[in-house]
């Protein structure tokens, strides 16, 4: 089978959690080079995956005619630079989430889609879950999702960057639940209202176009080991929801199947036994990893700082995932290969593309408006 040879820019903590994990294991995709600013993330890569190519400098990686296509995993303020970069010297591109913080920076990743006819991908990976792409089906089949209900919750101290300021969590982690809720609804929002009950806390109501409505829940006050996703729709007839992206169940909908489980994810050097746990005992295979891996923290955590033993071990705390990388397929491996099959094959885009990350941006800047005036914020998207 042809591959595409995909490079990544940015080989930092997610791209190695994921993208190169899993472009390792896309069928139809080469991984062609690892590009960082950062010699010793490179050295580190080297020992890692020697027969992949090094270069620290991204414009010798986009000079390079083999490359088909780059995965852009930097921090934020380099997503739209590098992806017109990348689109000028005929690359495709996936470039992470969030495209840009403002609408003007987004367009111009937009003019340079249709001046150099190349495609953007964004990182908004969720529409390639597998979970999730089922319940899509499903709510479509039952006359499409009329309301719906989304959990994200997690520990308020998770680093989120330190770009954004307050609101950072509705940029930088909400923008998929937006994303995936307009793919659900198949439609675009119409108006937001946020309020907030705490620093870090929002909930938040969206209205649709076509009339559907959804109320987000975003936490940072969740206990580590509280399953971070909840989805929940009515559809015309029925009612669907999915946990985790592990256990997906249906009620009232005659001819689905009522319960589905999805195997769990990891890296293809790590620890794969969980993905066992999940598929058997879906959502509660999943609890049990995360009480454990809790623990683990814990434990970690307590011990004294400046000990031999802390200094070995405190890297787990770093990527959380130690030992199985990230336990839930939210969609990261789906989305390289649908990359390379875009670059290959020129498949329509399913995945989120720059004009959805234009939009995204804007309901989230919508939203923050909202929760600091206490109005509802009409969108003409
Ligand atoms: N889709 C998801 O599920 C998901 C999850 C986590 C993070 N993200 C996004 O991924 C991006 C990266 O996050 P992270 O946590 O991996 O950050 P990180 O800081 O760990 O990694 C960024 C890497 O980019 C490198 N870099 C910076 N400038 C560069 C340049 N000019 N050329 C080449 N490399 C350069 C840095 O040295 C670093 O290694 C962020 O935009 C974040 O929002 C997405």
């Amino acid at each position: 089978m042809k591959k595409a040879n995909i490079a990544v820019i940015g080989c930092g903590k997610l791209a190695q959690n994921q993208h190169i994990s899993n472009l390792m294991i896309a069928k139809n995709a080469n991984l062609a080079c690892f590009c960082d600013v950062s010699k010793e993330t490179l050295d580190e890569l080297h020992v890692r995956f020697p027969e992949v190519p090094i270069e620290t400098d991204y414009k010798k990686v986009l000079a390079n005619p083999e490359i088909d296509g780059v995965v852009i995993a930097t921090r934020e303020e380099y997503h739209v630079p590098i992806s017109i970069e990348a689109m000028e010297a005929g690359k495709h591109v996936y470039v992470e989430k969030p495209l840009a913080e403002t609408p003007e920076e987004c367009e111009k990743v937009l003019i340079a889609e249709q001046k150099t006819g190349k495609k953007a991908l964004v990182g908004m990976n969720r529409r390639m879950a597998p979970a999730y792409r089922d319940a899509k089906k499903i709510l479509d089949r039952n006359g499409g999702m009329k309301s719906a209900f989304y959990r994200i919750a997690d520990a308020f101290e998770i680093d989120w960057g330190e770009y954004y300021g307050l609101g950072k969590r509705l940029t930088l982690e909400c923008c998929h639940i937006i994303d995936i809720l307009r793919y659900f609804a198949g439609s675009e929002v119409a108006s937001v209202f946020c309020a907030a009950s705490r620093q870090d806390e929002e909930s938040i109501l969206l209205t649709f176009k076509n009339g559907a409505t959804a109320m987000i829940l975003s936490s940072g006050y969740a206990p580590w080991e509280t399953p971070k996703e909840h989805f929940e729709a009515m559809a015309e007839i029925g009612l669907v929801t999915v946990d985790e992206f592990c256990e997906l169940h249906t009620y009232g909908m005659p001819g689905e199947e009522s319960c589905r489980y999805y195997e769990g994810h990891s890296h293809v050097e790590r620890e794969q036994s969980h993905k066992k746990w999940i598929k058997n005992d879906g959502l509660k295979g999943c609890v049990a990893l995360r009480a454990y891996l809790a623990d683990e923290q814990r434990r970690i955590e307590a011990l004294d700082h400046n000990s031999k033993e802390y200094e070995k071990e405190r890297h787990i705390l770093d990527y959380r995932y130690p030992h199985i990388n990230y336990s839930v397929d939210k969609g990261w491996l789906g989305a390289m290969e649908h990359f390379a099959d875009v670059i290959l094959n020129d498949v329509p885009v399913e995945a989120a593309r720059a004009s959805d990350g234009l939009n995204v941006t804007q309901i989230i800047n919508a939203i923050v408006e909202s929760r600091d005036t206490g109005k509802i914020i009409k969108l003409d998207l």
